[in-house]
C-alpha cells in the first residue's frame, strides 16, 4: 500500500492511499478519482499539462521506474530533464526524474507527494 499526498499551495495537502492491486493506476487517475484538480488535456504523455514534481517519503531507497519515450520529450521541451545525470539514471539505472507527468508515471509501492499547480 503506498500514502500518496497530493499538495498545492491553494489546498490543504490530501494523502490517500493506492490499494494493493491499484499499481497500474496512474498518479493522475487516482487524482482525479479522489477529486485532486490536477490540470490535464490529452492524457497521453504529450502536452505536458499534468506536469508534477514527485518525492519520495519512504526510508527506502527509491523505487525504480522507467520513464516512456514520450515523457522523455515533454519533459526536456518543458527544461525538467536537462540535466544529463538524471537523463543518466533515469536511462540506465531506471531512477525517475523528481518531476513527471502525471498521466504516465504508474504508482509504485512507496510514499510519496506529488506537488501539482
Ligand atoms: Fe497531456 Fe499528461 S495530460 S501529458
Amino acid at each position: 500500500m503506498a500514502n500518496i499526498t497530493f499538495s498545492n499551495p491553494k489546498y490543504r495537502d490530501k494523502t490517500v492511499y493506492a490499494v494493493a492491486g491499484s499499481h497500474t493506476e496512474t498518479i493522475l487517475s487516482i487524482a482525479r478519482a479522489n477529486k485532486i484538480p490536477i490540470n490535464f488535456s490529452c492524457e497521453n504523455g504529450e502536452c505536458g499539462t499534468c506536469l508534477v514534481k514527485v518525492k519520495s517519503l519512504s526510508h527506502k531507497p527509491r523505487m525504480g521506474g522507467f520513464l516512456t519515450e514520450k515523457e522523455k520529450v515533454v519533459l526536456k521541451e518543458h527544461g525538467k530533464l536537462n540535466n544529463e545525470e538524471e537523463l543518466d539514471n533515469s536511462e540506465i539505472g531506471d531512477m525517475p526524474p523528481t518531476w513527471r507527468l502525471a498521466c504516465q508515471m504508474i504508482v509504485r509501492d512507496e510514499d510519496i507527494v506529488v506537488e501539482y499547480e
